[in-house]
């Protein structure tokens, strides 16, 4: 059977950055709530000129510069915080990206899992047609009422993959574990542009999906705990990995380190929980790309990988999850390159608290024609409204 998977990854965000021990003061809250007990430090929010499309489409870009676009014939958008509710985001991007006619797009939801439905998709299109490949978007702006508990727990995060066989850095097994689940854990209604969420019951409800996927995938033959090397969690805030790998723990009875952080003892096997966390601590949730945001941290710091197998959790809330698994490619480390990260998170526009809390406020009904005001440093921008549809253009 042909290998399919992961090709190139690519991560990017927004310009602004908040500083969750800002945030906590600003609130007289003990910061250590947010920086242990949520596990983030710092949150991306976008400019006014930034978006799912801007963010995608400049994670996109370096996977087109490095691979061309031959064999591309689909594009897949994941996100749960669309700008329309009839064309694709990805549409826009494929405009941004200048790529063929002959390339599909169409948007994937399901809350956070969205990317995971694309991922599987995406191989069984090229599983079908070897000689494809599929370019998949997940791009989300995680935002919550202000001064709501969810609040420290916003961020925004595009995540751009390319799926084709014979892939040089994971490829993806053909056994997963899935459980679905009508639950109302979070859900952001047609007029809300802020998500609705019962906080302990989505926490519950996504260690509960947890439990049934590993069963599920247990049940199916999957491989055992002890055959997988390293386990990758969505990560809503990067304390919910900890408290996934406990629960996996306490499932399969096998010791697995909690150690989300490098200052926190290590007891039980070693998954890179805490390497995994690297970017997502710093991005805040990005949705549908926040696992694969994971996928992109280990494999820039974890330089002994190859051939070793991952775990992969991904969760969408209510709710569809799913357990696969993966096997890293040999040389896959000389494709990353930990310090592109680093500078894009890094080169972050720090936000004042009373700058970050007029940002959120801001509303663009499409009602109105609106020029936005050209802040964002990414390759693209969302211009405006105009006739009531969004624009965007090279910056
Ligand atoms: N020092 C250190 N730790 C502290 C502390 C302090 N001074 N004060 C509190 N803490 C700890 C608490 O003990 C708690 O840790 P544990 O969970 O390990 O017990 C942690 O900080 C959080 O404290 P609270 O539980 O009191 O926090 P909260 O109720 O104010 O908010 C939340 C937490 C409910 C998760 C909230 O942030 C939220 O609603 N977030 C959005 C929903 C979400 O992300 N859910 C995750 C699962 S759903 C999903 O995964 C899909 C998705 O992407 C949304």
């Amino acid at each position: 059977m042909t290998a399919i998977g992961i090709h190139d990854l690519e991560l990017a965000t927004a310009h602004h950055v908040v500083d969750l021990t800002g945030l906590a003061e600003s609130k007289s809250i003990d910061p250590a709530k947010y920086v242990l007990g949520l596990g983030q430090t710092e949150m991306s929010v976008p400019a006014p000129d930034e978006d799912i499309v801007t963010m995608g489409a400049a994670a996109a870009l370096p996977i087109l510069e490095r691979n061309g676009t031959e064999g591309i014939r689909t594009l897949l958008f994941a996100t749960e915080s669309g700008v329309d509710q009839s064309k694709a985001a990805g549409v826009s991007a494929h405009a941004l990206l200048n790529l063929p006619s002959s390339v599909r797009v169409v948007e994937f939801k399901q809350a956070c899992y969205a990317g995971t439905a694309a991922l599987q998709s995406a191989i069984g299109i090229v599983s079908r047609n070897p000689g494809e490949r599929v370019l998949i978007i997940a791009s989300d702006v995680a935002r919550y009422d202000l001064d709501s508990a969810a609040e420290p727990t916003q961020g925004a995060g595009a995540v751009a993959m390319l799926v084709a066989a014979d892939p040089a850095l994971v490829e993806i097994e053909p056994l997963n574990g899935i459980a679905t689940a009508d639950v109302d854990d979070f859900w952001r209604p047609n007029d809300s542009s802020t998500a609705i969420v019962d906080g302990a019951l989505s926490v519950s409800a996504y260690l509960d999906a947890l439990t049934g996927a590993w069963n599920d995938l247990a049940e199916r033959g999957g491989p055992g705990i002890d055959e997988i090397d390293r386990i990758l969690y969505h990560q809503p805030f990067t304390k919910m990995a900890k408290k996934a790998q406990q629960r996996l723990a306490e499932v399969t009875g096998a010791q697995l380190s909690t150690a989300l952080s490098e200052n926190e003892a290590s007891v039980g096997r070693e998954t890179g929980l805490e390497m995994g966390s690297r970017y997502n601590r710093r991005l805040g949730n990005s949705y549908t790309a926040s696992l694969y945001a994971a996928l992109a941290a280990l494999l820039d710091h974890d330089k002994g990988l190859a051939g070793n197998r991952l775990g992969f959790f991904s969760y969408g809330s209510g709710s569809v999850s799913e357990f696969f698994t993966g096997i890293v490619q040999p040389g896959y480390d000389e494709r990353r390159d930990a310090a592109r990260a680093a500078r894009m998170l890094d080169g972050r526009a720090p936000l004042e608290i009373a700058d970050y809390r007029e940002l959120h406020g801001a509303e663009y009904p499409s009602a109105a024609d609106l020029e936005t005001s050209r802040v964002t440093a990414s390759p693209f921008r969302f211009a405006g409204i105009r006739n009531r549809a969004r624009r965007y253009e090279r910056s």
